[in-house]
């Protein structure tokens, strides 16, 4: 079974709901086991054996949350592989975030980082600081979408 990793941020309960959504999302596709872990609480071997991976985080001061920034700061030497590169390289991606004017440079904080582990962008949503209907649609296909991007790339690799 493919397992796929959402780490996230949040302190007032809006990034959470939505990290639950994604999963949501990605459990419509059969054969995924989620990993869902705030991201103070995961390590470098939770990035270690998947397939994919959903990072979200609230805007906080235009930036992404200190926790999720954290998480980078530890996983980054270690998942560099001096004789096959990054461990990270290629690895399918989506990136969620809210804030009060709409998420967007938390989102770019995001994508910056995502640059330096070379993950593969997928796709990412930008939202606002209440959890709407549409926000949480938006969420659950975020998450279908990374799972079926798994699905396809496999199938490519057969
Ligand atoms: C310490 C702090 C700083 C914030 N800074 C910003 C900001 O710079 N820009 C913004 O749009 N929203 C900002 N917000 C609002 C949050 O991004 C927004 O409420 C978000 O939905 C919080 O997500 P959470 O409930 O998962 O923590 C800030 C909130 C807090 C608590």
């Amino acid at each position: 079974m493919d397992k796929i990793l959402i780490i996230y941020g949040s302190e007032g309960g809006i990034v959470e709901k939505m990290a639950q959504t994604v999963r949501e999302g990605i459990m419509e596709t059969d054969g995924f086991e989620v990993i869902l872990k705030k991201a103070e609480e995961a390590s470098q071997d939770d990035l270690r054996a998947v397939s994919g991976i959903a990072i979200g985080t609230p805007d906080y001061f235009d930036y992404m949350a200190g926790t999720v920034k954290g998480f980078f700061d530890r996983t980054f030497y270690p998942v560099q592989s001096k004789i096959r590169g990054s461990l990270t390289a290629d690895l399918p991606c989506v990136l969620f975030a809210s804030g009060g004017t709409g998420g967007e440079p938390a989102l770019a904080s995001l994508k910056k980082i995502s640059r330096a582990f070379k993950f593969n962008i997928v796709d990412t949503v930008a939202s606002g600081a209440r959890f709407t209907e549409e926000v949480k649609e938006q969420s659950f296909l975020l998450g279908k979408r990374l799972a079926e991007e798994i699905k396809k790339r496999k199938g490519k690799s057969l």
